[in-house]
Parts: structure tokens; C-alpha cells; sequence
């Protein structure tokens, strides 16, 4: 069962101040469960992984199917939230190495999450002569990178298949009734899959958004609907029983205390993308109106020998959360060599799981007497209910914590400059004034 462990930054904190936060704490909670907050509009996926569309599952697990049947490979459009949670758990759940594997399902490649031509071109060589669908994922149905790319993936299915058979190799992830998005796969008549109103980019990987590509990669999707279920009885009781509650006051009294940057670390490296995931929720949930943790990750054990200079060293800016899951379904030990020219016999017989938890606490302590607390997630066996658990904890834990700022946890207004500028600089029809601004400012 998932724990937060707190001792390693009560030292670094004067005063107890779990019972000081509780009363505000409470407050947010209601306000999620509630949805009586601002952006109280988008707190759908506070009972999601109980109250969703049993008829879309259904259609998902089949599509999911359909795709491991038809396809050798399954190209994921999308940016954001519309694309960071499926690859964070196909990741930690079949490895960072899942394509290079033997295996029954098809290859997944993410594309529509930047605007490089060379990486775009890329995904389309290695779909020569390769089987394929196409999942494109925008909720709101018009986020240019997506769109760009789809339009060339279309193109490619179109050219291979003809338009009816691509029709049956595009599923659209998108809002039920507005956007390009939906009225383009209404006319061309792809199945389509709803990412719910009430639930925003960032919250929405238990929803098709992230169960497709997730079930298309043989992940247990029941297990992960299971998992986070479990911890949404667990968060919906007020307390500090909840493990959110922890998380959240901890991190909120460490940055009352003046850290800046929180690093989520993992001595796991299939779990870099889900640390991606996280950076994205915290820091497009908190980080407005000048407020707000900035959200950054480590990779252990290679990072200790990059950034672990910084944490140990550099300005004292920031506390680390360490998420520890349980042992590695790969048991390898260390073998005795009778020459033991490299030194290492001390280490004959010992399993990489404890020399790695030994290397965990040695960084621990190193850490924290260099000056950095550590929260210790401890998650469990890294399986589909723990991971589905993991999901719902974080979510759970940043809507209290964007409401302990008092801040609105579910908007994003801060997105929008960069794309207006964009737009402007493309010469996007309505941005005409805003681009000559530009143009001049930039001095082109
Ligand atoms: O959390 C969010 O809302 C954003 O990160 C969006 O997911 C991202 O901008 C992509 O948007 P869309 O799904 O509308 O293409």
C-alpha cells in the first residue's frame, strides 16, 4: 500500500505542522470533492476511475484489440497531457525498451509532440512497409503540433490504404462535440473516443486519452482503473490518513519555508517519463500567478553522477521526493571471479536490488546532510494497480496542493502567449496586427 514518509524532512522543518495545515487541507479537500473551488468545472477525474462510461470501455478494449490484431505499429498524436501520461506508464509498465522487445503487440511511437521535422520524418520511415494505425489525441481539437503531424500520418494511411481502409486505422481522442478535430472524424466517420468535459488535459490519462494506447501496449488497464480506484477511497476520507494529505502539506510547508524547486527522483530509469508526467501536472497546476514549486526530475543512479553534484553542493534551493517501488521482477547477482581484478568480490552474491537500496541509502543520507529533505514515496510492486494507485495519489495530491496555494489547479492561461505569438509570427489569419509587432520587436 502506497506511503508517505515524512522523516527524512521533519528535521529540516522548526515546527510540527501537519495539525497547523489540516484545517486548510480540509477546505481544499471539500473543494475538490465537491468541485466548489476554482476550476471546480474540472474535477471530473476526482471520481473517475469509478464513474466512467462502461459503453467507451468496452469500444476501447475492443479498438485496443483491433489495433494489436491489424497493426505492427501505432503512431500516439499528442502533446501534453494529451500524450505524457500514456507514455510515462508504458514506460515504467513494459520498459523504456518496449519497441526493441519481442512481443505480441504492436510498436508505439509517440509523434504531434514538438515541430522537428527530422523526428517527424523519422517515425514516418520506420512505418515503411510497416503496418499501422494512427491514435489523435486533442481535447480541445485544434493544438497545432498535433495537427501538423496528423496531417501527415493521414496523408501516409490514406496513400497505403485508401481512404476507407484508414478510416479504419484513426481513432480520434477529442472533446464529445466541439473542435476541428471532432467534426473532421465525424466527416470522415473514424471511431472516436471522448475525453469528458470535466476533466482537464493533465488529469486525463484514466480516461481514453491514456487507457487506449496503454491497452494497445497489453498493459491491464482493469488493474490500473483497479488501483486508482483503491486510492480514491483512500483520498475521499479527510485525514492524514490519506496519503495526499502528507504529500501535499509536506511540500506546501517546505516551500513556506523557502525552497523553490522540488526534484522527483527514482532509482527505477523506467520511470523518467512518468517523471515527465508529473513535471507537467505540478507545474501547469501551480506555477501562476507567481506562485509555486518549479517541478524538476532526476534519473538514479546516473543523474548522481550529473545533477548529484548540484543537489549536494549548489545553492540550497530545493527538497527532493524519492518514489521507491518494491523489488525488480529481474533478479540478477553479482558472480564471484577467483582473479578479482576489478575489485569487486566484496559485492559476490549480492543481488543489484540491494546494491542499489544500499546506493539509495547512501544518497539519502548524503542528501540530507548536505542541506536537502527527502520525501520518500514508498509505491509498491510496480504493477498495473500500483501504478493506477500512483496516478490517482498525484492528481489527488496536486489539487490540494494548487488549492493550499490558492491558485486554480485546472486552468492554464500561461500556455496561450507562446501560441498567440506563434500564430502572429505564421501568419494565421486574424493575428495580422500582433505579427507586424512582433516582427518589428524581433527585428527581422
Ligand atoms: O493539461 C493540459 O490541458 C494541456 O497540457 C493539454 O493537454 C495540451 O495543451 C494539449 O491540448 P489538447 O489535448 O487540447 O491538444
Amino acid at each position: 500500500m502506497l506511503e508517505v514518509k515524512t522523516f527524512h524532512m521533519d528535521s529540516f522543518i522548526p515546527m510540527p505542522y501537519e495539525e497547523a495545515i489540516a484545517p486548510r487541507l480540509g477546505l481544499a479537500h471539500q473543494k475538490l470533492q465537491n468541485g466548489t473551488g476554482p476550476g471546480g468545472e474540472f474535477t471530473g477525474w476526482v471520481r473517475l476511475p469509478e464513474d466512467y462510461d462502461r459503453e467507451e470501455y468496452a469500444r476501447i478494449k475492443a479498438a485496443a484489440d483491433k489495433i494489436r490484431k491489424n497493426s505492427a505499429a501505432l503512431v500516439v498524436v499528442g502533446i501534453g497531457g494529451s500524450y505524457l501520461g500514456a507514455r510515462g506508464v508504458i514506460d515504467l509498465l513494459c520498459s523504456p525498451s518496449y519497441n526493441l522487445k519481442k512481443k505480441d503487440g504492436p510498436n508505439i511511437y509517440f509523434a504531434g509532440n514538438g515541430l522537428d521535422a527530422d523526428a517527424l520524418g523519422e517515425t514516418l520511415d520506420l512505418l515503411d512497409g510497416v503496418d499501422f494505425s494512427v491514435n489523435i489525441i486533442s481535447k480541445s481539437g485544434t493544438t497545432t503540433e498535433p495537427a501538423v503531424a496528423f496531417r501527415f500520418l493521414r496523408k501516409l494511411l490514406e496513400a497505403r490504404y485508401g481512404k476507407d481502409g484508414a478510416q479504419q486505422r484513426i481513432f480520434a481522442t477529442t472533446d464529445r462535440s466541439r473542435g476541428a478535430l471532432k467534426s473532421l472524424a465525424d466527416k470522415e466517420g473514424w471511431e472516436t473516443f471522448v475525453v469528458p468535459d470535466d476533466v482537464g488535459g493533465r488529469y486525463s490519462v484514466l480516461t481514453a486519452v491514456g487507457l487506449l494506447p496503454i491497452a494497445a501496449a497489453g498493459v491491464d488497464i482493469d488493474g490500473l482503473l483497479r488501483g486508482a480506484a483503491e486510492m480514491m477511497e483512500r483520498c475521499a476520507v479527510p485525514g492524514y490518513d490519506c496519503p495526499a494529505w502528507r504529500y501535499a502539506a509536506a511540500r506546501y510547508q517546505l516551500y513556506r519555508d523557502g525552497k523553490t524547486v522540488e526534484i522527483l527522483g527514482c532509482f527505477d530509469p523506467a520511470f523518467r517519463m512518468m517523471a515527465e508526467w508529473w513535471k507537467q501536472l505540478y507545474g501547469e497546476s501551480e506555477g501562476k500567478e507567481g506562485k509555486g514549486l518549479f517541478p524538476a526530475s532526476v534519473e538514479f543512479t546516473a543523474d548522481l553522477h550529473s545533477m548529484g553534484q548540484y543537489i549536494q553542493q549548489g545553492r540550497r534551493l530545493m527538497f527532493e521526493t524519492v518514489v521507491r517501488f518494491g523489488p525488480s521482477v529481474r533478479q540478477l547477482s553479482v558472480e564471484r571471479d577467483e582473479e578479482d581484478g576489478d575489485g569487486l568480490n566484496f559485492l559476490a552474491g549480492k543481488s543489484l536490488d540491494f546494491i542499489r537500496d544500499k546506493a539509495a541509502e547512501g544518497t539519502l543520507l548524503a542528501h540530507t546532510e548536505g542541506g536537502v529533505p527527502n520525501l520518500i514515496i514508498e509505491a509498491g510492486p510496480r504493477n498495473a494497480e500500483t501504478v493506477g494507485g500512483l496516478i490517482y495519489f498525484f492528481e489527488y495530491a496536486c489539487g490540494l496542493s494548487g488549492y493550499l496555494l490558492d491558485v486554480n489547479p485546472f486552468d492554464q492561461p500561461g500556455v496561450e502567449d507562446y501560441k498567440k505569438n506563434m500564430f502572429a509570427l505564421l501568419g494565421k489569419p486574424g493575428f495580422e496586427d500582433r505579427g507586424a509587432e512582433l516582427r518589428a520587436k524581433l527585428n527581422l
